[in-house]
């Protein structure tokens, strides 16, 4: 008989909790887009970051994998919500896979929501600095009018 899956990997892949897209676009949205060699597997997690507050508000997860991967990343969104970027850094794929119970041969799928947390993080740093970069070089022209 296949290996019982706990029930809360159950649960997060029958009810996947925040799946969904944001625009990639928008300044103060972070897009990690990881692979996982091993499988081919694919994980989009997309983090919303509060401008004044830098705090996280809303996220959501897109993923190509298996059903560890999809618990993975649907945990992973649960729990960077309402923390600030600081934070989430040092969510670390071994507490998920222990929330969700994964066999060792599963690790590499919360790896995935691991390093597509840093990847959204990343995402959403660089495009903050580069807004707020502006302010040291000459003022910013507005294109509005054109
Ligand atoms: Fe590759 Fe799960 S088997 S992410």
């Amino acid at each position: 008989l296949p290996r019982l899956y706990h029930e809360n990997v159950i649960d997060h892949y029958n009810n996947p909790r925040n799946v969904g897209s944001f625009d990639k676009n928008d300044p103060n949205v972070g897009t990690g887009l990881v692979g996982a060699p091993a499988c081919g597997d694919v994980m989009k997690l997309q983090i919303k970051i509060d401008e004044n507050t830098g705090k996280i508000t809303d996220a959501c997860f897109k993923t190509f994998g298996c059903g560890s991967a999809i618990a993975s990343s649907s945990v992973a969104t649960e729990w960077v919500k309402g923390k600030s970027m600081e934070e989430v850094l040092t969510i670390k794929n071994t507490a998920i896979a222990k929330h969700l119970a994964l066999p060792p041969v599963k690790l590499h799928c919360s790896m995935l929501a691991e390093d597509a947390i840093k990847a959204a993080v990343k995402d959403v740093e660089a495009k903050r600095a580069k807004l707020n970069g502006s302010s040291d070089a000459a003022p910013v022209e507005k294109a509005a009018d054109a």
